[in-house]
């Protein structure tokens, strides 16, 4: 077969072979970024589905592409209160933010233009761009995210870049989150360079310690932050629920694509979502999720300090599901990986190399701590510490 050209930019991913040794019960896997099952509401959703499922059929009904508009309005009134001035019009319901990053792409990138993220940054995102043939330009990110003086240089030298990716809050890879006078500066920099801002936060809502920081969308003076949310991580990722909102020019063009993709999200998934809103404290199911979450990362942390010889530096997150490692210059993490974590401690996680659109640096890895039991998490980090001193 003739592929077309972008297919040479398609291909499997090292977290794809990952979950395939993740799912050997016999192996402990820090890989994938999976939320724990047992914390799903699975009683409260199976009541929402039989009570639509007993209703009138409309749940089984095709939709408008932007989504349930009682949904819409049950997402625009969270933002409201997360400093998101916006209403049900200026949502787009699309299946998990994921998406968001693929509509993204098509709406602003060209063949040879430019994403501009945070270095590392989520795999995720760029298996959403690369299909679109863009080149990448990292930027230097520290325990305060994205570096405002390097995003300026890298700006400067990139006359192509259109679309900056950014993970503000509990980023994946790294656990780490933007500061507030970085945020602000990034606002300027895209202003002053007609950059379309995709703010992906999938983990916002998991914040274990601390106050919320502002949103980039809160902060937007010229509409053109594209802010992504997902229910994966507060609710159930099967679900295949997120939200894109953005200005309303830039929505309209969103919503196109959307119905070019897929006409639109499951209704019936959207209704359950919306109902499930409808009947029960969200909220307090977050609060219970996330005092369950903040204990594991403790006790990763702790065990970490406790079983990995102290040249190992780790990030200590303030919310999400991930903490990120540097081990010493020189050490290779996937042949760490390949030639000992997998075959002798029966533990995996993701070699950092996979995240780093650029130049990838070998010496890293991305530890879950949310899939796993508290069990599990001592024993694989204790397995895998012995091995490296
Ligand atoms: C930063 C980031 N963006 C997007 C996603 C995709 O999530 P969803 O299930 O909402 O598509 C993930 C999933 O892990 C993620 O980590």
């Amino acid at each position: 077969m003739r592929y077309a050209d972008r297919m040479s930019r398609v291909g499997p991913s090292a977290i794809r072979d990952l979950l395939r040794h993740g799912a050997d019960p016999a192996i402990i896997s820090f890989g994938g970024g999976y939320p724990d099952p047992a914390l799903f509401p699975t009683d409260d959703l199976r009541a929402v589905y039989d009570e639509l499922l007993a209703g009138d059929p409309s749940a089984l009904q095709y939709c408008p592409s932007n989504g349930l508009p009682s949904l819409r309005e049950h997402v625009a009134r969270r933002l409201a209160r997360d400093g998101i001035a916006c209403g049900a019009d200026d949502v787009l319901i699309i299946q998990g933010a994921q998406q968001g990053l693929d509509l993204a792409g098509k709406l602003v990138l060209n063949p040879g233009d430019t994403v501009v993220t945070e270095n590392p940054t989520f795999l995720g995102a760029l298996i959403a761009f690369n299909p679109l043939e863009p080149t990448y330009a990292p930027v230097r990110t520290d325990d305060d995210g994205m570096d405002p003086a390097d995003l300026e240089r890298v700006l400067a030298e990139s006359p192509r870049a259109r679309l900056l990716y950014t993970v503000p809050d509990f980023q994946n890879p790294t656990g780490v989150t933007m500061s507030l006078e970085r945020r602000r500066a990034l606002i300027d920099l895209a202003n002053r360079y007609d950059l379309l801002v995709v703010e992906d936060t999938p983990y916002r809502a998991l914040r274990y310690d601390g106050e919320a920081l502002p949103t980039l969308k809160s902060l937007d003076t010229e509409g053109r932050v594209l802010h992504l949310g997902s229910f994966s991580k507060i609710l159930a990722p099967g679900m295949r629920l997120g939200w894109a909102v953005a200005s309303p020019e830039i929505l309209d063009k969103l919503t196109l694509l959307k119905l070019a993709a897929d006409t639109q999200c499951g209704t019936l998934n959207m209704a359950a979502v919306s109902l499930y809103l409808d009947r029960y404290d969200i909220d307090a199911h977050i609060a219970s999720v996330r005092a369950v979450y903040r204990d594991k990362r403790d006790l990763m942390l702790k065990t970490l300090a406790d079983a990995f010889p102290g040249t190992t530096r780790f990030t200590s997150p303030t919310g999400g599901l991930f903490t990120w490692l540097t081990f010493p210059e020189g050490f290779d993490t996937t042949a760490f990986m390949r030639d000992t974590a997998l075959p002798k401690a029966r533990v995996t996680y993701v070699p950092g190399a996979s995240f780093f659109a650029g130049e990838p640096e070998h010496n890293h890895a991305r530890l879950n701590f949310s899939g796993l039991s508290e069990e599990k998490i001592v024993d694989g980090l204790t397995r895998l510490g012995a091995h490296l001193t």
